[in-house]
């Protein structure tokens, strides 16, 4: 408990070596023994990566373009297995607080989302014995560091300042942390014909560009039209207006259970390198060291 003040409401665990919420544990069995079909498709990340994004993104591939069906909340299109499944006590729980009891009335195609590492996943997938479709979504980690800051005041869970919060983050104290051994556990089996690894950067530079290779991936074919639409669709001041994606019924439930928690803006800023903003040099520095000590045995690199 003392590692993670000052976090608050929750209790923390390692689990393999990650920092995960203790009630993880009560969950872990039935994610380990998921039965898993080749034709689900999963968005993995370290939190606060672009997840969303992605997750709209493939949604909307893999459905046609349905921006009607899209008006249904991401959470309940695209369960997040790893939720927090505080259900004690809760009469109301919300559907979306019950992801894994979603997942077995979903019907296939399955969409997932989960912030869990390589090594947490479900047996099946592990062993390769299923093939699912895995997108990772990687983001450099000075702009996720940021964002899982706000993120976290915003939820008011974290009574630190940023200084605070940076320092647990690169300790590898934060929930999905280490972050480079959950980015790596992706990024070093993307070789794997089920697996691709894209980064927010590269859909900040070129989303067209993203959107055919992730459709790719996926065995659609989209025509150049499609492609605009679906631009649009995923543009940040469009994701940002969606309620469907910009997470307001959670954070608003969130608020009603906790009035001190001051609320916010989940698509919040969508920068590549926002980070400039919020860090001084000195904390840059720290980082750029922290970043190329963990990157110098692999080919990951981030541009920012
Ligand atoms: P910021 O807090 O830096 O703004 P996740 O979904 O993994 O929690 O990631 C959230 C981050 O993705 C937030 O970053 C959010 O603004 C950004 N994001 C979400 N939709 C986006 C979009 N359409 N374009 C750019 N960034 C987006």
């Amino acid at each position: 408990r003392k590692l993670y003040a000052p976090v608050r409401n929750f209790t923390y665990q390692s689990f393999h070596g990650y920092v995960l919420y203790s009630n993880f544990a009560r969950y872990q069995k039935e994610i380990e023994d998921l039965q898993v079909y080749d034709d689900d498709v999963w968005v993995t990340s370290y939190p606060k990566s672009g997840t969303t994004w992605t997750q709209e993104m493939v949604w909307c591939i893999c459905n046609d373009l349905d921006f009607e069906g899209a008006k249904q909340n991401i959470h309940e299109r695209f369960p997040f297995i790893d939720f927090v499944q505080i259900d004690d006590g809760v009469a109301d729980l919300p559907k979306f607080l019950k992801p894994l009891e979603m997942l077995k009335e979903m019907p296939r195609p399955r969409f997932i989302k989960t912030h869990l590492p390589w090594d947490l996943l479900p047996k099946q997938i592990r062993t390769f014995e299923k093939r699912p479709k895995i997108i990772h979504v990687a983001r450099n980690p000075k702009d996720v560091c940021v964002s899982y800051y706000h993120h976290m005041k915003m939820f008011n869970v974290f009574l630190g300042n940023f200084e605070q919060q940076w320092q647990l983050f690169i300790n590898d104290k934060l929930v999905s942390s280490p972050f480079f051994k959950n980015v790596l556990s992706y990024f070093d089996r993307c070789d794997e014909s089920n697996i691709l690894f894209i980064k927010y950067e590269d859909l900040k530079k070129d989303l067209g560009k993203s959107v055919l290779q992730v459709a790719e991936f996926l065995g659609v074919d989209l025509s150049e039209d499609q492609v605009e639409k679906l631009k649009e669709h995923l543009s940040f001041e469009s994701m940002k207006n969606n309620k469907a994606v910009n997470h307001t019924e959670f954070i608003d439930y969130v608020r009603t259970a906790n009035p001190k928690c001051s609320g916010g803006e989940f698509i919040r800023k969508g920068k590549a390198g926002g980070y400039k903003e919020e860090m001084d040099e000195e904390v840059v520095k720290i980082f750029d060291e922290w970043i190329e000590a963990n990157l110098s045995n692999t080919k990951l690199r981030f541009d920012c």
